[in-house]
């Protein structure tokens, strides 16, 4: 069964916004080739992702997104299996916060 996990943190100062988008990328590719999908909003330093995919991928994933210090105040708010993931097959991709929200009340 699908996992689907919902956290928020803190993005640390020195991280640019093309760092981001490289960031972004980077993780599009990994997610994609790992059958993992997502959504990722950062506003204001805050950051929500959500995270869908086979349970031992995703959770190795967030295992290694965890002990990553380009981030901080790393707090899981949902984890739940799911009974087909929700996103397109896009790896990840930046949206709004309010898509983030709408998401993640989404099955
Ligand atoms: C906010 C945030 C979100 C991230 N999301 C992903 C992601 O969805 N997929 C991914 O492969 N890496 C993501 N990363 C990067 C990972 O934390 C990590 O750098 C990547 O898995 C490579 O890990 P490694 O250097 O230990 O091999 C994210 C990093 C941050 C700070």
């Amino acid at each position: 069964m699908p996992l689907r996990i919902v956290y928020v943190s803190t993005l640390e100062q020195h991280v640019t916004e093309a760092e981001l988008a490289a960031l972004v990328d980077k993780a599009a590719a990994f997610n994609t080739s790992h059958g993992i999908t997502g959504i990722l909003a950062v506003e204001d330093r805050r950051v929500c992702q959500i995270l869908e995919g086979p349970d031992a991928a995703v959770d190795a994933l967030f295992a290694s997104i965890k002990r990553d210090d380009r981030h901080s105040g790393i707090v899981e708010l949902v984890r739940h299996g799911i009974d087909a993931t929700t996103f397109d097959d896009w790896g990840m991709v930046r949206r709004g916060m309010l898509d983030i929200v709408v998401a993640a009340y989404a099955a």
